[in-house]
Formats: structure tokens, C-alpha cells, sequence
């Protein structure tokens, strides 16, 4: 599935670098998003499976709190990420006329560097407020990585700030993103009630489709693992949830855009075609 993940994601990314019909934002958006996935996944699955083969399940110190913090960095990038997606569709079919003069190039970068910008602060703020606590003697850790509820629970120093700040940035990085998402859709969808035509809501679908797959995966997965009533053990079911955001979700991304996306599918045909005709002129 780590296999899967990196090359649907590389390919994704190769692809949008190569075809210059690809170089719209809301393709440099998907490109963003991929490379997201790539380290996401790459933060814990490497480590995972490195320790499984040895089966010394350690990790130092150092180490722990560098997952933590690029595990935090990639999955507030993420978040962030597709709200500058679902921000690129909803100008893209409620203003389709000013589509380009609204998501300039400038824009969209200025979109990805404020989303780089306010991850690798948050990271940094929970990995700081977790490093100045102490760990004391049984330092197992109850996850398949360093996560940081899971730290937290094995701390001997008082936690009460470190509760404070995960409620109330950890709630602002999930719910403004998502009512942010949702508002946009909710703007869609009366848009295209507003003139509904077969043709719209074709197009509609179409666009928001895989965007739209993907976010329900996405928020899916945190809405079922903290506002589901408990099932059985929670360490068991944290694990579980755990294993669908880290390898399966990362891996799944990139299939949801390419297969019933036809820019993917005729950029990868263009790309194809031209790399056959190369090897037989060489021949
Ligand atoms: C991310 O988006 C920016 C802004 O459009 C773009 O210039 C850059 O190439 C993208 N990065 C990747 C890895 O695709």
C-alpha cells in the first residue's frame, strides 16, 4: 500500500509537471495536495515497517518528536489544502467569466505558502508544548507512532496546557477548514439550483466530484473517530483509524482524481504516446 501510495502520487505530480494543459490552479492545487500525501504517509509507514522487520518496536527520543512534528505539518497542510481547493471550485463554477483574473497564479501561490506558513506554525506549537514536558519510567508508547495523544498519556509532568492548546487549535484546525468547505459547497449547489440545467449539474459534478470524495474521506475519518460512540477498546480503534488516515487515505487520493478525471487521463495518453514514439525513433 506504501508502494501504491508513493507512485499514484509521484505520478500524479510528474504528470501536472509535464503537461502544460495541467497548469491551471486547481491542478497545481492537486499536485500540492499529493506531494502532501507523499510525506504524510512517508512520516510514519517507513518507520513502521522498518520496525516490524527488526522487531525492535523503538524510536528515540529525538525521533519521536520529529514524526510528531511532521506528522502534525503534513496533516494541518492537508486540511488546509483543500479548503484552497474547494475555494478554487466554487469560483470556478460560481464566477466561471473571472475564473482566472480571481485565481491568478499569485493567488494560488499566496493560498499554498499561507498554508505552509500557518501548518509549520501549529506543528511547531505542539511539538514545542510537548517537548518541555518529562517522560518518566514505562515509555511504551500504546500507537504505531509517535502521536500525540498517545505521548501525552505517558507524560508524568502536568499536561493541563498542552490539553488546552490541542482543544482549542486542534478544534479551530478541523472546523473552520471544514465550515469553510461546507459553505462553499452549500454556494455550489444554490448556484446550480438557481438555473439547474442537465448540462450544469453535469459539469458541476464532474469538477467537484473527486474534490468532494476526497473531503468526505478525509473528514470521515475524524468525524468517526471522535464523535462515534466508542466501539470495544479505544486503543484498538484508535489504531485502526489511525491505519485509514495515515496509509489507506493518502493512498486512495490520487485514484479518486485520476479515474474520472479525462485532463489525468489524456495527459497520461500524451505522455504515453509521446515515450513510445521516442523508444521507436531510437530503435
Ligand atoms: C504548489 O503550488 C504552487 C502554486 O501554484 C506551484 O507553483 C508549485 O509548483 C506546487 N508544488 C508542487 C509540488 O506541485
Amino acid at each position: 500500500m506504501y508502494l501504491t501510495t508513493v507512485l499514484g502520487n509521484l505520478l500524479i505530480i510528474i504528470l501536472i509537471r509535464l503537461d502544460s494543459h495541467l497548469h491551471t490552479p486547481m491542478y497545481f492545487l492537486l499536485s500540492n495536495l499529493s506531494f502532501s500525501d507523499l510525506c504524510f504517509s512517508s512520516v510514519t509507514v517507513p518507520k513502521l515497517l522498518k520496525n516490524m522487520q527488526s522487531q525492535d518496536p523503538s524510536i528515540s527520543y529525538a525521533g519521536c518528536l520529529t514524526q510528531m512534528y511532521f506528522f502534525l505539518l503534513f496533516a494541518d497542510l492537508e486540511s488546509f489544502l483543500l479548503v484552497a481547493m474547494a475555494y478554487d471550485r466554487y469560483v470556478a463554477i460560481c464566477f466561471p467569466l473571472h475564473y482566472t483574473f480571481i485565481l491568478s497564479p499569485r493567488l494560488c501561490l499566496s493560498l499554498v505558502v499561507l498554508s505552509w506558513v500557518l501548518a509549520t506554525f501549529i506543528s511547531l506549537l505542539h511539538t514545542l508544548l510537548t517537548a518541555r514536558l518529562s517522560f518518566c519510567a514505562d515509555n511504551v508508547i500504546p500507537h504505531f507512532f509517535c502521536d500525540l495523544s498517545a505521548l501525552l498519556k505517558l507524560a508524568c509532568s502536568d499536561i493541563q496546557i498542552n490539553e488546552i492548546v490541542i482543544f482549542i487549535v486542534g478544534g479551530l484546525v478541523t472546523i473552520v477548514p471544514f465550515l469553510l468547505i461546507f459553505s462553499s459547497y452549500a454556494r455550489i449547489v444554490s448556484s446550480i439550483l438557481k438555473v439547474p440545467s442537465a448540462r450544469g449539474i453535469r459539469k458541476a459534478i464532474s469538477t467537484c466530484g473527486s474534490h468532494l470524495s476526497v473531503v468526505s474521506l478525509f473528514y470521515g475519518t475524524i468525524i468517526g473517530l471522535y464523535l462515534c460512540p466508542s466501539v470495544g477498546n479505544s486503543t484498538m480503534k484508535e489504531t485502526v483509524m489511525a491505519v485509514m488516515y495515515t496509509v489507506v487515505t493518502p493512498m486512495l487520493n490520487p485514484f479518486i482524481y485520476s479515474l474520472r478525471n479525462q485532463d489525468i487521463k489524456g495527459a497520461l495518453k500524451n505522455i504515453f504516446t509521446k515515450w513510445m514514439m521516442h523508444f521507436s525513433l531510437g530503435q
